[in-house]
This record gives C-alpha cells, structure tokens and sequence, in this order.
C-alpha cells in the first residue's frame, strides 16, 4: 500500500500541446491529476515559453491544478508573479537560487499571506547530484528530477538518473517526509515502470500526452504502466 505521498499523479506538459487550441487542449486532459507548464526565459535554458500573464489565461480554464516549473534566472524575482498567476505548485531550479532554502520558504509563505496552498518544489538538472537539496528537504512539498536536459520537449530518457531517483526517495521514506517525487523528461508509456520503481509518483509527460489523438486512453495508459 503507498504512502499518500507516492500516489501516482500524472501531469501532461502542455509545452507539447497545440497553443493556437489550447483551451481545448486542456479540455481534453481533464483526466490528469495535473497541469504541468513549462516557463523558460532564453537565459537558464536555451529556449523562450511563456509567462505570468499567459499562465493566468490557462488558469482560468484549466481542469486541474498548475505545476509550474520555472527555468528562469532569478526565480525569486518571479514568484509572486506566478502564485497571483495561479501556480499551484511551483518549481524553481537549484541550480537559478544561490539561497534554495530560502527561495522555497518564500514560495510556501507568499501562497499563506494569500491564503493559498502553494506547494514548494526544488528541481535538480540531470549533471546536479541529489545531495544539492538534502540540507533543505523540510522546505519541500515536492522534489522535480529532470530525466533530459531543460530546454525542450521530445527528448530521450536519461536513465542514468534512475539512482538519484532511488537515493531521493531513500531519504523521503527513512525521514517520513510528505514529498512527492516528480519526473520530467522523455516519460513513455514504455519507461514509466522504472521510473515508478525507482520512487518516482509524479510523471510529467509531454510528447506521450499530446502526441497521441486520444489523450484520456494516454494518460490512463501511462497510469497503468505506473501502477
Ligand atoms: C523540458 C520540460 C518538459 C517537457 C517534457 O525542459 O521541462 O516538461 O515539456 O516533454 P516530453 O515529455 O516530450 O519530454
Ligand atoms: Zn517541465
């Protein structure tokens, strides 16, 4: 029986959606546990998305809570920008923030003087060992493990991290901590299970959402392989 925090989750990237639809793009993922959304600045990674006043447009639509990854320099500039936007989650690279801890305390706090839920996330590149986040684990409601490198939707599973994956969920379950395992990068219905055994319970997924017609029977595909 899984803790509550390894229910799995499945979170469609839209950055692999059709943007002219996107209010029926999101319509059609109505099945997912999340919304995941992808904001790059052309800095932190080599490639532009969008920002707060396009993720307040999704909101506004969208059947199930944001997951906001930022890729941006100086996410802490930003945060509140994108908790009034409408994250729900909101992730930040330790990697952008000299003052991790920090930056995550931030985010849980803006969301409480809002009275809001927002749940922090500390996300770690691929070359980024897990050991990075450890002296801020109680400053996380989630933990983002890139399985490519940032910048673009389509690429491939990096399997090497699947020990990182492991070593996280190692210390999520000895400390009993409440923080969900994120994976972000090349999930296939394929992959998945290893990823699943290896700790991870929430799976982003882009290509294998929105590069399949009927996106219900994908989400419930990569639920099952998950499982
Ligand atoms: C990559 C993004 C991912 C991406 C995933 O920088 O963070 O969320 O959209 O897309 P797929 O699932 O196609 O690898
Ligand atoms: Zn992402």
């Amino acid at each position: 029986m899984p803790s509550p925090s390894r229910e799995i989750q499945i979170a469609p990237s839209i950055l692999a959606s059709n943007f002219v639809e996107l209010a029926r793009e999101l319509r059609s993922i109505e099945s997912a546990d999340l919304i995941h959304v992808d904001v790059m600045d052309g800095h932190f990674v080599p490639n532009l998305t969008i920002g707060p006043p396009v993720v307040a447009a999704i909101k506004k639509v969208a059947p199930r809570p944001l997951d906001v990854h930022l890729m941006i320099e100086r996410p802490e500039q930003y945060l509140e920008a994108y908790i009034d936007a409408g994250a729900d989650i909101l992730g930040v690279h330790a990697e952008a923030c000299p003052h991790l801890h920090g930056t995550l305390g931030q985010i849980r706090k803006l969301g409480e003087q809002k009275q809001r839920r927002v749940r922090s996330c500390a996300v770690l590149n691929p070359s980024t060992p897990a050991e990075a986040l450890e002296y801020a684990l109680e400053e996380m409601d989630q933990i983002l493990v890139m399985t490519v490198n940032p910048g673009f939707g389509g690429q491939s599973f990096i399997e090497a991290m699947l020990p990182k994956i492991e070593k996280i969920r190692g210390w999520i379950e000895r400390r009993g901590l409440a923080i969900d395992l994120e994976v972000d990068g090349g999930i296939t219905a394929k992959n998945i299970a290893r990823a699943a055994s290896a700790g991870a319970n929430v799976f982003v997924a882009g290509t294998s959402v929105f590069g399949e017609s009927d996106r219900k029977l994908a989400i419930e595909a990569l639920r099952r392989a998950a499982s």
